[in-house]
């Protein structure tokens, strides 16, 4: 077998098997097929997609490319949930306590952020203390003591992914449906979970920019899902516009500590308890949306969903104090306001230029291993539908310098659209994607 008859197949848009799948996956392991090959393999796929068992076999070359973790010995159903990507997405870090505290079991492996999307390990870190790093079996003894613990990659877990992402991240092929899905759910078949609830986003600061691509995009990942056996449902929600107030890691972590206070934003706290509540069927802890809607607003009310960010804040050698006294979160030196250039009303926030905004003052890394400021970062203080007179801030800065706040404000300028007339509240949740199909809310 020959890389360069796999790809010359791939362009002419013909169908691979299983064994050119996985001779290319682990020839890139390996290090035998060069990445100008890779890369070139991964356009020919950009172009011509792939069909559903191209993409199965892909999704499980992927997998079994390194190890895999083995949670069987953790009682109940383990549930997992993914976004697909966004600006201010925050959610794990509330769901998480959230349905640990009505009884579900979340043995959760996060990401970094790369390019305007953040990553939830990057916004625990900004704990004092916060450790991300456990070895397996502490994750997986935290589990069993506490019902929560969310780490980094333990092991090497699809190192496939680790390549192919780098290649697609400089060669523009991020954005393909394929590609997106068996990245994602290689992953999630890897670390063990028996259940997955995927947040599909789609809009301006997504990487499926329309709502036709990320429903296709979702059914994609529910049935590699079902195909492997676990039961996989997927939400689509909006990203034309950052979810809740705050981008950047401190500032996001003070905005989850709010919002398990009853605190936050409705956008935020929808979409938490949306995807909560599938995650409390999926683990068989409520049997109506409904009675599971009613559960998560429960330990919300009790103070049970702060407790458990707390006590996992606690294990994980973070200092939990920080629940109560938000000031030990690192804070920027510099702040500074971005106002309204007109009186009218907010009709857009171009999410994905409000993320690069973020990148820039030092929220996020450029490149892998770049390294990050935690205290950075940008408040929203006006959202979509929001009336706004001239002058009227609309973000807040928080940024290492003068200069930096400047840029910002320069930047920030191309990412607010206001006009005279009044704007409707964008549609935050368009609907689920499950085995039998795409159903609209
Ligand atoms: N998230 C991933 O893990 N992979 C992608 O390709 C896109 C988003």
């Amino acid at each position: 077998m020959r890389a360069y008859d796999i790809i010359l197949k791939k362009r002419d848009g013909k169908e691979l098997d299983v064994e050119e799948i996985n001779f290319m996956i682990s020839g890139l392991v390996k290090g035998d097929i060069p990445d100008y090959q890779i890369s070139a393999f991964l356009m020919a796929i950009f172009f011509k997609g792939m069909t559903p068992e191209e993409m199965s076999a892909l999704t499980m070359a992927m997998v079994h490319s390194g190890e895999t973790v083995d949670l069987s010995e953790i009682p109940g159903i383990k549930v997992d949930k993914h976004s697909s990507g966004g600006v201010g997405d925050k959610t794990s870090l509330i769901l998480g306590p959230m349905v640990a505290a009505a009884g579900v079991t979340v043995a959760k492996m996060s990401g970094r952020g790369l390019g305007h999307t953040g990553g939830t390990l990057d916004k625990l870190e900004s704990i004092p203390g916060f450790k991300t790093d456990l070895t397996r079996r502490e994750f997986i003894e935290q589990v069993k003591n506490i019902q929560i613990a969310i780490v980094g990659q333990t092991g090497n877990l699809v190192p496939a992914d680790k390549k192919l992402y780098a290649l697609r991240d400089v060669t523009a092929t991020v954005n393909s449906v394929p590609l997106i899905a068996s990245s994602i759910m290689s992953k999630k078949i890897a670390g063990g979970a028996d259940a997955i609830v995927l947040d599909v986003k789609t809009g301006s600061g997504a990487f499926m920019k329309n709502l036709e691509d990320s429903v296709e995009l979702a059914r994609v990942m529910v049935d590699i899902g079902s195909i492997v056996g676990k039961k996989t449902i997927a939400i689509i929600s909006n990203m034309d516009q950052p979810l809740g107030r705050c981008v950047g890691n401190a500032l996001e972590v003070r905005e989850v500590i709010e919002s398990l206070k009853g605190e936050g934003p409705d956008d935020l706290m929808e979409l938490c308890l949306t995807l909560g509540s599938h995650m409390m069927i999926l683990a068989n802890k409520a049997e109506t949306l409904d009675e599971a809607r009613r559960k998560l607003i429960q330990v919300l009310k009790t103070g049970e969903a702060l407790s458990k960010f707390k006590q996992m804040i606690e294990l994980q050698g973070g200092n939990p104090e920080v629940i109560s006294n938000l000031k030990l979160l690192p804070e920027a030196p510099f702040i500074s306001n971005f106002n309204s250039y007109k009186k009218g009303y907010i009709h857009f926030i171009d999410a994905q230029k409000i993320g690069i905004c973020a990148m820039k003052l030092g929220a996020g890394r450029l490149k892998v291993g770049d390294k990050i400021d935690h205290s950075v970062g940008l408040e929203l203080l006006k959202k979509v539908g929001d009336p706004v007179d001239i002058n009227e801030p609309l973000v807040r800065i928080h940024a290492r310098c003068p200069e930096d706040a400047k840029q910002t404000e320069i930047d920030l300028a191309e990412a607010f659209v206001v006009k005279e007339e009044p704007a409707d509240r964008p549609v935050l949740l368009y609907g689920a994607v499950t085995e039998k199909g795409y159903k609209a809310f």
